[in-house]
């Protein structure tokens, strides 16, 4: 059974392998381990960890400000997508999100990336477009932006 805990900038090595298995480099989407630890130094930035049998499966990690979150990175283990991992991840965020009157939850998503469907399915919408936000081998892709709005 899949567990979702809390984890921080010491979990960081343990994640990488599924960051690095989970996207393609081709895209640039993935982050270092270097730039994942500084994402989780920064105030107000979460980890949430995934763990099937003391396997982590999958990971997620937001940062707010205000009544303000972004979703930065979210990313399960190619063996184990498609059994709600990602669902499970997100609806720990957003219970975490509203206990604190959160608002909005954003977040950037390579345009191409049938991530963009996960998305959809969750509520989102696309609200802008950030041209070349990512950088890949020989090119670079445009960002979708998204929203979830939540009203209390
Ligand atoms: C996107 C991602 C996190 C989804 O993880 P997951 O654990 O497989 O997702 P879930 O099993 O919770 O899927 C929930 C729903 O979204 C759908 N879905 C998930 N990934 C999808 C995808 N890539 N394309 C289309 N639909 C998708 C599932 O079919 C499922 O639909 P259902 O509820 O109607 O059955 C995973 O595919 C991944 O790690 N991708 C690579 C990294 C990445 O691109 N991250 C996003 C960066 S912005």
């Amino acid at each position: 059974m899949t567990r979702i805990e809390y984890g921080d900038g010491h979990d960081v090595a343990e994640i990488m392998p599924v960051m690095t298995r989970a996207f393609d480099p081709a895209y640039g989407e993935a982050w270092t381990a270097s730039q994942t630890l500084s994402a989780l130094s920064l105030p107000n930035s979460q980890l949430l960890i995934a763990r099937d049998a003391d396997q982590i499966c999958g990971f997620a990690i937001s940062r707010w400000v205000l009544d303000e979150e972004e979703l930065l990175m979210i990313a399960v283990d190619p063996n184990h997508q498609g059994k709600g991992i990602a669902t499970s991840l997100l609806e720990e965020i957003i219970a975490n999100l509203l206990i604190n009157n959160r608002k909005t939850l954003f977040l950037e998503v390579r345009d191409g990336n049938t991530a963009y469907n996960f998305y959809r399915n969750k509520g989102f919408n696309q609200i802008g477009r950030r041209k070349g936000y990512y950088s890949g081998n020989n090119m670079s892709y445009d960002a979708i932006t998204m929203a979830l709005f939540f009203e209390t």
